[in-house]
């Protein structure tokens, strides 16, 4: 019985609303407890309902975006592989190709900081950077709100959402970001071993989680609900870094090649890796930090080789596969 599926998790917040005798369901609903995770916050200028949650994944899916309204955000963020597109880097407005791998978008409700280099402090704020980056959806928010406020139907449904009679950024922004903090992932095998106790992993599985949290240190940087603490790490990935991550922010060259520690959730779903897709399978992932990774002034060092066995490397990559949820919670 796959009880981890999503409706156990939409089951458990019903059960809690009504325990709780909370009105609103629809909110509560949003608002979890999700297996492992903390009740998932909405700012206070944020909050869900039915229809903003409905609004917000209507525009999140809408090419009419997009300047020639053929790019929409679930271009790049696709459900069925965990809201990432399978391609190295993601190819935006007029075929062009972006600077980036693009990263899942399960469990954003959580992430302190967004974008690689960590830039960008909130969900609302950071879709300004897709939609009017000329390689992504390559629009200027001025000409969206009016085409969106030559759209009756979009009128009436904003009207509904939040009852204005014109659309505007600070709620068109405000609908896209509350359906993304509704996008939660947290069902697999390995959560139903780790928090329920089930016999859910194999022997396999659990000699990886061992080396995880042990010999291969993985956990100091993949760690907590999510599997990752956001920290900026360079893991020497390469020598010289095209990309240079948090240096674009500080200019201090300590910081070239550092990227937001990703979630290691629904990996077999998000293939290729890392922040340019260079590295094509887990298998590669491993080889890589079994190596210890490339001599880079800014690596980490708690990157260091590794001395696994060939069996080790393969229950280790068993244990990443583990972190993907069984059900894929596609909510479209
Ligand atoms: C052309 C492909 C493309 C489109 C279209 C696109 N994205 Fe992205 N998205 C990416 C890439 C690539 C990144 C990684 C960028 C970075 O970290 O600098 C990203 C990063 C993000 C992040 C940050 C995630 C994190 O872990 O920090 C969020 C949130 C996001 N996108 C939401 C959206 C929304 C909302 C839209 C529509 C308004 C959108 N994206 C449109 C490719 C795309
Ligand atoms: C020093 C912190 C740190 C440690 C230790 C660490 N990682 Fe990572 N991991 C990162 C960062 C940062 C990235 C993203 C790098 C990039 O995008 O260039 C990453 C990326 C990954 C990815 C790619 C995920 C994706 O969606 O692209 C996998 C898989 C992964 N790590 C697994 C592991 C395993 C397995 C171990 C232990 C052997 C480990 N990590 C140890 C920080 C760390």
């Amino acid at each position: 019985m796959q009880w981890w599926g999503v409706s156990w998790a939409n089951l458990l917040a019903i059960i809690v609303a009504a325990c709780s005798g909370e009105k609103d369901d629809a909110t509560a609903l949003w608002r979890g407890p999700h297996l492992g995770f903390p009740v998932v916050h909405y700012p206070a200028d944020a909050l869900p309902s039915e229809e903003r949650v409905a609004l917000g994944r209507k525009l999140f899916f809408d090419p009419g975006l997009s300047i020639d309204s053929t790019v929409s955000c679930g271009t790049c963020h696709k459900p069925e592989l965990a809201f990432t597109d399978g391609l190295e880097k993601s190819i935006g407005h007029a075929g062009q190709t972006t600077a980036r791998n693009a990263p899942t978008l399960f469990n954003v409700a959580w992430h302190p900081y967004f974008f690689k280099e960590g830039g960008n402090p909130r969900l609302e704020s950071q879709m300004l950077g897709p939609l009017e980056n000329p390689e992504e959806m390559a629009t200027n928010v001025p000409m969206l709100i009016d085409r969106i406020n030559a759209h009756s139907e979009y009128r009436k449904l904003f009207k509904k959402a939040y009852g204005v009679d014109t659309v505007d950024f600070y709620h068109l922004s405000r609908a896209i970001a509350t359906y993304e903090r509704t996008l939660v992932s947290g069902f697999s095998r390995w959560d139903a071993w780790y928090y329920l106790s089930e016999k859910s992993l194999t022997e396999d599985e659990l000699s990886g989680w061992r080396l995880f949290t042990g010999k291969a240190g993985c956990i100091s940087c993949h760690n907590g609900p999510d599997l990752t603490d956001y920290s900026l790490q360079n893991i020497g990935l390469h020598e010289k870094y095209e990309d240079v991550g948090l240096f674009r922010r500080t200019r201090d060259s300590a910081d070239i090649g550092k990227m937001k520690t990703p979630t290691l959730r629904n990996l077999i779903y998000t293939a290729p890796y890392m922040h340019d897709g260079s590295v094509l399978t887990l298998e590669s992932v491993v080889e890589h930090y079994n190596s210890g990774g490339k001599n880079h002034p800014a690596r980490s060092p708690l990157i260091r080789p590794l001395m696994l066995t060939d069996e080790e490397k393969s229950q280790l990559v068993a244990i990443l596969k583990a972190f993907s949820d069984t059900v894929m919670p596609v909510r479209k």
